[in-house]
């Protein structure tokens, strides 16, 4: 387990023994049971990063035997369970690894460079008033479903922990595709993906070299094409200029 008590601390694995665990308890309740210990035994407990404990919300980051979220694939941390582990295994557990991520405190890091690639451009400028009708603005199934499967991005950053290159791109793509796919993303459109892969490098993530990592390890199988997608959008946006 990576303990680390302070951003500019030097961190070291710490083992612990781990005794009791249900092959049905989720990786996090393991960490939990353990953190119970370390307060009984009056030693500090484990920071790491939760919140829905059901694969929505994003937060549970950590590198589990050196796989973002894990062995299993398509999950988020929360939804691993210990039964895919062996009794007296020795897991390695660690925190995103990421220039664009710096670590708080043990398994704890730092996502506000996501944020500041939504600021960006991850929105639409709407009028004011009354909500329009939802059958308004008709949008074609096809593009509504594509939409819907890129908007599943919970910005958890397993793709940019997966990275070589810690790049975001995977993250970045998933958001203008959301967007750049529904009528109401297209008059920012343009200066949306400019923006966004301006604040990307601006954040300090690195870039893309189609390694494919990112979507291996993505709990949402947001799928590698959509960097295709971002790149084609990029190139057009820029040749308007
Ligand atoms: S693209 Fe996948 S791995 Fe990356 S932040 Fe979104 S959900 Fe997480
Ligand atoms: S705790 Fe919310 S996705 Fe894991």
């Amino acid at each position: 387990m990576w303990r680390q008590s302070g951003p500019s601390s030097p961190g070291k694995m710490v083992t612990y023994d781990v005794k009791g665990i249900s092959p049905d308890a989720s990786f996090l309740e393991m960490i939990d049971v353990l953190n119970e210990t370390l307060i009984l035994n009056g030693d500090d407990p484990i920071a790491f990063d939760h919140d829905c404990r059901e694969g929505i919300c994003g937060m549970c980051s950590m590198v589990i035997n050196g796989v973002a979220h894990g062995p299993e694939k398509a999950t988020t941390t929360c939804q691993l369970h210990m039964r895919h582990f062996k009794d007296g295994d020795v897991i390695d557990v660690e925190p995103w690894r990421a220039a664009a991520f710096p670590v708080i405190k043990d398994l704890v890091v730092d996502r506000t460079a996501f944020d500041k690639i939504i600021q960006a451009g991850g929105y639409i400028s709407a009028p004011t008033g009354t909500a329009p009708d939802a059958h308004a603005t008709p949008v074609p199934k096809k593009d509504a479903d594509a939409a819907f499967e890129a908007a599943t991005c919970i910005a958890c950053g397993a793709c940019v922990a997966a990275c070589p290159n810690g790049s975001s791109m995977l993250y970045t793509a998933a958001k203008i595709t959301h967007l750049g796919l529904l009528p109401q993303g297209q008059p920012e459109r343009d200066s949306r993906v400019i923006d966004m892969l301006q604040a990307q490098d601006d954040a300090g993530f690195g870039g893309c070299t189609n390694m494919g990592e990112c979507a291996e390890v993505c709990p949402k199988g947001i799928p590698l094409s959509l960097i295709g997608r971002l790149n084609s959008d990029y190139r057009k946006a820029i040749a308007k200029r």
